[in-house]
């Protein structure tokens, strides 16, 4: 498989302050690798260094240190043609904020070298997958949040990218408008079979969305995988939890494939396995027959806010663990 981005020992350090005197390393040596036609995510809390990565991918920030080849190309050296195979939507969106919708993809439009029917043809499309009929004559300013994301999208899509870069997709908007977001997101990467580098703070939006998925925290890359493997390695475990009547024996619990640990009391059993989806049927039909009624049983399946709480806490070596 072919490497849409390959970044290797990056650093980048901020100053700031009186003289330039503060100075922050906001990214500590990252290696990254990502696919073509894979939808990657970059998650992590709040100042992580998220977005700083994403703008020295998208070519908007050099680096101090490090190597990035895009699509092949160095992007540190030849950063324009890297520019015209790729875009960035931000959940920030900064447009012209006097031109109207309409106006602002015209804009952008001309700017990706797009003219005449074929500017337009483009711009219709692009109306028409995010909703924006209604509203091309509001200006920007006049847009809810939801809107100025969609128009983001819209404009980040105008010069057919190979890599799509997106900065929280889907930050600040409702949960009905989230959902649509993303499944445009899923719908477009399909039909263009593009690479999209997404980021989020969001682990549900991660785990709906990513192929993969790399887990930033101050500047440094903790986990990479995809959700289920970053799930399997932690063994954090999903829980199934039992209402009996009758005997269960803990011995004969531990025996059974899956299982990690359980707890027996008042009728009460939980159990804890590596995936509760494919444990629970066996594991009834096992207690059913070894004596014990089940009156109630239930699932709690680990999400990928657990597996990043529990990365984080062993977060003490240098370097991050790919699964
Ligand atoms: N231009 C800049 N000058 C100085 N510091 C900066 C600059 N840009 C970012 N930083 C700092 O770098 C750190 C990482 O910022 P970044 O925006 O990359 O984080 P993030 O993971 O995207 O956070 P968020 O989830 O809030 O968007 C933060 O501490 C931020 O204050
Ligand atoms: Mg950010």
């Amino acid at each position: 498989m072919a490497l849409a981005i390959k970044a290797e020992g990056i650093v980048k350090t901020f100053r700031s302050g009186w003289w330039h005197r503060k100075v922050k390393e906001v990214l500590k040596g990252i290696d990254l690798q990502v696919e073509e036609g894979e939808i990657f995510g970059i998650l992590g809390p709040n100042g992580a260094g998220k977005t700083t990565l994403l703008s020295i991918f998208s070519t908007l920030l050099l680096p101090d240190k490090g190597s990035i080849k895009i699509l092949g190309i160095d992007a540190l050296q030849d950063g324009h043609r890297i520019r015209e195979r790729v875009n960035i939507s931000s959940g920030n969106a900064n447009f012209v904020w006097s031109l109207t919708v309409l106006e602002n993809l015209r804009f952008y439009a001309m700017l990706y070298g797009l003219s005449g029917k074929r500017r337009e043809t483009k711009i219709e499309s692009l109306i028409d997958l995010f909703g924006l009929k209604e509203h091309l004559e509001v200006p920007f300013d006049r847009l809810s949040t939801g809107l100025k994301q969609r128009l983001s999208l819209a404009k980040s899509l105008l010069n057919d990218p190979t890599l799509l870069f997106l900065d929280e997709p889907t930050v600040g908007l409702d949960p009905g408008v989230s959902i649509r977001i993303r499944d445009q997101i899923h719908a477009t990467q399909k039909a263009n079979r593009m690479t999209i580098l997404l980021t989020t703070h969001n682990m549900k939006e991660a785990e709906s969305l990513c192929h993969r998925i790399a887990f930033l925290r101050e500047g440094k890359i903790l986990a990479v995988g995809t959700p289920e493997d970053l799930k399997r390695v932690v063994r954090v475990g999903d829980l199934i939890r039992i209402q009996f009547e009758g005997s269960i024996s803990g011995e004969e619990l531990l025996r059974m494939e899956g299982v990690i640990n359980y707890s027996i009391s008042n009728g009460f059993c939980e159990i804890m396995v590596d995936d509760a989806e494919r444990r629970a049927g066996p594991l009834a039909a096992i207690l059913s027959n070894g004596g014990a009624r089940i009156k109630n049983l239930t699932l709690e399946q680990t999400d990928l806010e657990d597996v990043f709480v529990e990365f984080s806490k062993s977060a003490g070596s240098d370097r991050g663990l790919c699964v």
